[in-house]
């Protein structure tokens, strides 16, 4: 099983406004998918801005186990030179996607109708989350999995020889569900079709129609429907991957909830399938402007500004809006807490099955340091104490998952008393830049 070495505490302490320019690394999800659409294709695609965290570091070396080169360049460019639809090589040995579940599930997805075998493993984390809502639907194309009880890794998948196409309405609102499937439909004759009630993440859709395959998007009564015809040719592209929004995250809520802040965190995705918190915070009086909205890739994108907030409220965030801000509920609920009022955050049920139970971590993490929650199973209520009332002074647990560890840090950038963090290593998975840019930023982050 693999891990990230020994726990390393990381302590964070209010110390002043932050003030400066944050420049985030690339985009996860959409780094994930240039390697893996990359690899499905014949020819070399070219990659700049690809965020180099554990997690598509691991997705690198998968893909290679499957036969694709992979390759960096000394300024930071990768070139993948694929092997085409179909054409993955068995590996010689065990997958390791670490701590990524977009990772092993994507991958399982590519590989589940080409007619090989492999075996997939991963850290703690990983091993204990639910692999059945991937594996359910590849067997209707007809690959085989087996796996620990309940669906967990380690765990073989047996690709299907003769794949058929499949028509799957997904049972939750999983990008990574939606994703496997439509990487397993590739190599499927016919037509694949996913069906979402619920709009989630839509990088693999835009992807593969960079890419040159057929695929269309059309919202009924059902929800979405997505149908990619199978057996495309998939064409190498030259893709700049943008800023993560989700990285973004944690110096705007930084600088919300420190007096004196004033951060920019320039060309920030803000594709409506990812952007959901930063509507949030304005809906809770955060002072935070998109400036020189503009397109690029097809995207929108702007550079955030998030100056120090001292009027923040709670707020009843809407159920509907949640997967489209689902990695953002623990550094929310931080901003929450420096609020006055509750914030009422309905329909996250898919926040326990994440890297940790992020209810429960943040929760546990938020009681300890002062502050009342409650919770539910698809629901959780946080009460703000406002401004300078947030006591902190306690270590808590981070569950080998990064965004509980760097919520909790923001959060010690504002509360009375430091607040550590029993495991930082998890925050290099997505993240590895975070100390050196909250450092930059005027944070004291100590370990
Ligand atoms: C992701 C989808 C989401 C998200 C994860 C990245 C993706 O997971 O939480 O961090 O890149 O497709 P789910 O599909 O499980 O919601």
């Amino acid at each position: 099983m693999s891990s990230h070495g020994p726990a390393v505490a990381l302590t964070a302490r209010a110390g002043g406004a932050l003030n400066g320019v944050a420049d985030v690394p690339g985009d996860k999800s959409i780094s994930h998918r240039a390697l893996i659409l990359g690899a499905l294709s014949v020819g070399e695609t070219v990659v700049t801005g690809l965020l180099e965290g554990q997690d598509v570091l691991d997705t690198a070396k998968a893909m290679r186990a499957f036969g694709a080169e992979v390759m960096r360049d000394e300024d930071g460019t990768w070139h993948v030179y694929g092997v085409g639809v179909g054409g993955f090589a068995e590996p010689g040995q065990v997958i390791d996607c670490g701590n990524s579940g977009t990772g092993v599930r994507l991958i399982m997805g590519a590989m589940a109708t080409c007619p090989i075998t492999a075996t997939f493993t991963g850290d703690a984390s990983l091993n204990s989350r639910p692999m059945a809502r991937v594996t359910d639907p590849l067997a209707l194309f007809g690959a085989r999995a087996v796996g620990r009880a309940g669906g967990r890794l380690p765990m073989t998948i047996v690709g299907a020889a003769d794949p058929v196409p499949v028509r799957y309405a997904t049972p939750v609102p999983s990008a990574q569900v939606k994703s496997a499937v439509l990487l397993a439909g590739l190599n499927a004759p016919g037509q694949t079709v996913v069906i979402e009630r619920e709009a989630t993440r839509d990088h693999t859709e835009r992807m593969l129609a960079g890419f040159g395959a057929e695929i269309v998007s059309e919202q009924t009564d059902e929800g979405r429907v997505i149908t990619l015809t199978g057996r495309p040719e998939l064409r190498p592209q030259t893709i700049a991957v943008p800023r993560d929004p989700s990285s973004a995250a944690f110096p705007v809520c930084a600088a919300l909830i420190v007096p004196g802040s004033d951060v920019v965190v320039p060309n920030i995705g803000l594709n409506p399938t990812r952007a959901g918190l930063f509507y949030t915070l304005q809906e809770m009086g955060a002072d935070l402007v998109f400036e020189n909205m503009r397109e690029e890739g097809g995207e929108p994108v702007a550079d955030l500004r998030a100056r120090f907030s001292p009027d923040l409220k709670g707020i009843e965030v809407p159920a509907e809006r949640a997967a489209s801000m689902i990695d953002e509920y623990p550094v929310l609920s931080v901003v929450a807490a420096f609020a006055a009022g509750e914030t009422y955050m309905p329909g996250v049920k898919e926040l326990r099955v994440k890297e940790s139970d992020r209810i429960d971590a943040m929760a546990k993490g938020l009681r300890a340091a002062g502050v009342s929650v409650d919770e539910g199973e698809d629901w959780w209520r946080v009460h703000g104490r406002g401004h300078g009332a947030v006591p902190g002074g306690v270590t808590v647990e981070t569950h080998l998952d990064h965004r509980i560890a760097m919520s909790f840090l923001v959060m010690g950038l504002a509360t009375q008393a430091p607040m550590t963090v029993d495991d930082g290593g998890p925050i290099a998975t997505s993240f590895p830049v975070f100390r050196d840019l909250m450092a930059g930023l005027g944070a004291q982050i100590e370990g």
